[in-house]
C-alpha cells in the first residue's frame, strides 16, 4: 500500500507529455499533441494528449485518462506498479502505509516475477565479474567477442555457473519461494520432483521490457558442442511474451526516435556490436520471425526500418520474409545486405566503427532495388524468370497500405526493370483485387458492414484521372458567383461575404480573373463597403472580368423547377439554401485545393525518389500524409466518398 502522501507527491511531479513521450512519438498540434494510437493499428493519428488538463484520449480505442492510467494501459501494469514506475522516473521516495513484512507472499504474482528476475540478473552479473569461473570463462568470452566494460554494463550481461543448483540455492537462501522460482522459468522441475537451474555454464543476456525491467534471459553456450543448443532462452511467462518483445529496444529507443530509423538485426550479439560501433538505434527479434506486434511497437518510435542481414541464403530469406510484413505495417523498409558469411556483428568488428557506418550508408537500398538485384542475374535474358521477378516485386508493393507510396514504387520498378508503368499497374491492381476479394469474403462472414472500397491506383497513362486544376477553378467560380449574388445574405449571424473571407483566408485563387474579383471583395470588406456586382460592369474593369461577372449574375440553377415539375418534389429556392451553398462551396474549394497540393507534392515525392534523397522523400511523404488527412477530413464534412 503506497501512502496517500506519496501518491500526491507523484501526481504533483508528473508531466503527462514527458511520461507518454517515453513510449510514443508525440507531435505538436496546436496546444495539444498527437500520435499514432498504441492501442490499435492505425495509419493516421487519433491519439491526443491535452497537457493543460493532464489527460490523453485515444479515439481509435476509446481509452483515455491521466498519465497514471496511460502507464497502466500501455505497460499492462496495475495501479501500484504504475505508481512505482512513475515514482522511480521522478525520483519520489515511496512511503508505504503497511510494512512489507507480509511482503513477498502478498505481492502480486507479476510483481514477484519482476523482482525475482531482477534478483537473478544481479546474481548473474556478480558471477561474471566476481567469481573465478565467471571471469575465466564468461568474461573472457565477452572479451573475445570484443565487448568492452561499458557495453557489458549497458546490457547487464552476466554469467551462469556450471553447477546444477548454484542459482536455486542462492535464491532460496534469500527467501524466494520454490513455486515462484519455477514460474520464472529459471528453475526447471524434474519428473521425480527435484529441480535444477535452467541456465548453467553459459553467458547471460538479460532481455528488458520497454521500461527497463528484466523479463527474460538468453543464455549462450561457450565453445562448440553439437549436442547442445547454442542458446537457451527463458520460456514464456506472465511477464514475458516472446512475440511482443524486441531485444535492444530499451537501450535503443531514444536513438531510434532521434535518428528516425530503426535497424533490425537477428540476434543479441548483433545489437550489442552495433552499439559498440556507435549505432545504438537497433533491435533484434531474437531468433524468431518478426511479428506484426513487434512492427507495431517499432512504429511508435519511427516509421523507418532498415533490415540488416547476412548475405547468405538464410539471411536473404529472413530479410524477404521481414520486408513484406514491415510494408504491410505501413512502414518504410530498406535493406542492407552484408558480404556472404558476415553478419552485422562480425562485420562491424572486422572493419571498425567508421568504416562500418560508411558501409551502412553506402549499402542501404530500398526493397525494390534489393529484390530487383536478387533476381537480376537470374533474370537476364530469361523472360520467364524476369516475369517472376516482376511478380515478386509487385507482390511486395501490393502490401503497402498507402496508394501514394505504392505509385512511387511502381515508378521506380518501371525505371529499374525497364517495363512500362501501365503493365506494372495492371499487375498490381490484379493482386489488390484478389486480396480484397479474399478479405471481403472473410469479413462478410464476420462483419459485413465493414467492407471498404478498393483503393486502386489510377492508371495515369490512360488519362482517366480527373483534372484537379479544373475542379479547383469550378469551385472558385462558384465562390465568385455566391459573392456577386448573395453578398449580403446572412449566414451564421454574419454576412456571406464575411463568412467566405474568413473561411478562405488561406486560399489563393488560381484563376486570374476570379482572383481579381475576389480581391476587389476582400479590399471592399476591409474598407467597410462591399462592392456591388454592377460596379464590375461599369468602372475600369478589364473585359474578362466584365464577361465573367455578366455570366455569373445571370446564371441561375433551373433544376428546381425541372425537378418539381417532373417528380413533384419541392425544392427550396436558391436564396433559401444559400447558407448550405456557401458552406459546401468553401469546403469543396478547400477539398480541391488540398487535392491539388497533393498532386504537386507527389511530384516532390517522385523527384526525391529519383535522386535518392531519403530525407527529402520522408519529408514529402509526411507532408502527403498530412494532406491526405486533411482531404479525408474535408471529404467527411462534405459527405463525399474519396476515391483514394
Ligand atoms: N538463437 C536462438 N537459439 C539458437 C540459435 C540462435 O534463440 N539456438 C537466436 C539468438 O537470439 C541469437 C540469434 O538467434 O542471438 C542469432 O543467432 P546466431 O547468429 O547463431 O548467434 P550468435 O551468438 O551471434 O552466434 P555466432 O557467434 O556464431 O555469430
Ligand atoms: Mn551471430
Amino acid at each position: 500500500m503506497i501512502s496517500r502522501d506519496t501518491i500526491e507527491e507523484i501526481r504533483n511531479r508528473i508531466d503527462i507529455i514527458d511520461v507518454i513521450s517515453d513510449f510514443l512519438t508525440l507531435k505538436k498540434s496546436g496546444q495539444n499533441y498527437k500520435a499514432l494510437s498504441p492501442f490499435s493499428n492505425e495509419k493516421t493519428p487519433s491519439f491526443f494528449v491535452v497537457p493543460s488538463k493532464g489527460i490523453f484520449k485515444d479515439f481509435s480505442s476509446g481509452k483515455g485518462g491521466d498519465a497514471i492510467s496511460f502507464v497502466m494501459e500501455h505497460e499492462k501494469m496495475n495501479y501500484s506498479e504504475a505508481l512505482r514506475y512513475l515514482a522511480k522516473k521522478y525520483g519520489v521516495e515511496i512511503k508505504e502505509d503497511r510494512l512489507t513484512d507480509e511482503g513477498k507472499a502478498e505481492q502480486s504474482e507479476r510483481e514477484g516475477l519482476y523482482i525475482l528476475m531482477n534478483f537473478a540478473k544481479e546474481y548473474y552479473r556478480k558471477q561474471l565479474t566476481g567469481s573465478e569461473e565467471g571471469i575465466s570463462i564468461g568474461l573472457s568470452y565477452f572479451r573475445e567477442r570484443g565487448f568492452n566494460d561499458r557495453t557489458i554494463e549497458k546490457f547487464e550481461l552476466g554469467y551462469a555457473l556450471a553447477g546444477w543448483e548454484n542459482f536455486s540455492n542462492e535464491a532460496i537462501s534469500k527467501g524466494y519461494n520454490k513455486e515462484l522460482l519455477e514460474k520464472t522459468g529459471l528453475v526447471v522441475k524434474k519428473e521425480d520432483g527435484g529441480t535444477y537451474d535452467r541456465f548453467r555454464g553459459r553467458v547471460i543476456f538479460p532481455v528488458h521490457n520497454i521500461s527497463g525491467k528484466v523479463i527474460a534471459f538468453g543464455a549462450r553456450m561457450l565453445g562448440k558442442d553439437k549436442n547442445q543448443p547454442k542458446y537457451i532462452n527463458s520460456p514464456e511467462t506472465d511477464i514475458y511474451h516472446k512475440s511482443d518483445v524486441l531485444y535492444g529496444l530499451y537501450q535503443g529507443k531514444n536513438a531510434i526516435r532521434q535518428h528516425d530509423v530503426c535497424y533490425l538485426v537477428e540476434g543479441y550479439t548483433d545489437v550489442i556490436s552495433l552499439h559498440q560501433s556507435d549505432v545504438p538505434n537497433v533491435v533484434a527479434s531474437s531468433g524468431t520471425a518478426l511479428t506484426e506486434h513487434q512492427i507495431k511497437i517499432i512504429r511508435r518510435f519511427t516509421e523507418n526500418i532498415t533490415v540488416l542481414f547476412d548475405g547468405d541464403s538464410a539471411g536473404i530469406k529472413a530479410a524477404l520474409r521481414g520486408i513484406d510484413m514491415i510494408l504491410k505495417g505501413g512502414m518504410n523498409v530498406r535493406v542492407v545486405l552484408f558480404p556472404d558469411g558476415e553478419d552485422p556483428d562480425s562485420y562491424s568488428r572486422k572493419v571498425g566503427t567508421s568504416e562500418f557506418q560508411k558501409f551502412l550508408k553506402d549499402h542501404t537500398q530500398d526493397f525494390v532495388s534489393f529484390k530487383a538485384g536478387l533476381y537480376a542475374s537470374e533474370a537476364a535474358g530469361d523472360p520467364i524468370r524476369k516475369a517472376e521477378s516482376i511478380k515478386e516485386i509487385i507482390s511486395s508493393i501490393s502490401q503497402i497500405p498507402d496508394p501514394v507510396k505504392r505509385s512511387v514504387y511502381i515508378q521506380e520498378t518501371s525505371q529499374l526493370l525497364k517495363i512500362g508503368e501501365p503493365v506494372l499497374l495492371t499487375e498490381l491492381n490484379k493482386i489488390l483485387i484478389q486480396e480484397r476479394r479474399k478479405t471481403d469474403k472473410e469479413k462478410s462472414r464476420e462483419r459485413p458492414e465493414e467492407l471498404t472500397p478498393l483503393e486502386l491506383i489510377e492508371n495515369t497513362a490512360t488519362g482517366s484521372k480527373l483534372d484537379v486544376q479544373s475542379m479547383v477553378q469550378l469551385q472558385e467560380r462558384e465562390t465568385i458567383r455566391l459573392l456577386l449574388n448573395y453578398a449580403d445574405e446572412a449566414i451564421d449571424e454574419q454576412k456571406l461575404t464575411d463568412f467566405i473571407m474568413q473561411e478562405l483566408d488561406d486560399v489563393t485563387f488560381t484563376n486570374p480573373v476570379y482572383h481579381q474579383i475576389y480581391d476587389a471583395f476582400r479590399k471592399g470588406v476591409l474598407e467597410g463597403h462591399i462592392p456591388d456586382s454592377g460596379s464590375f460592369l461599369t468602372g475600369n474593369s478589364i473585359q474578362e472580368v466584365k464577361n465573367a461577372v455578366t455570366e455569373l449574375i445571370t446564371s441561375r440553377y433551373d433544376t428546381s423547377k425541372y425537378w418539381s415539375d417532373k417528380f413533384h418534389i419541392y425544392f427550396p429556392k436558391e436564396n433559401e439554401i444559400v447558407t448550405e451553398l456557401a458552406l459546401s462551396n468553401v469546403l469543396r474549394l478547400k477539398f480541391r485545393v488540398v487535392q491539388k497540393m497533393m498532386e504537386e507534392n507527389l511530384l516532390k515525392v517522385k523527384e526525391a525518389e529519383n535522386i535518392g534523397n531519403w530525407d527529402k522523400l520522408d519529408e514529402a511523404l509526411i507532408a502527403q500524409t498530412g494532406l491526405k488527412d486533411a482531404e479525408h477530413e474535408l471529404a467527411k464534412l462534405l459527405g463525399i466518398v474519396v476515391a483514394k
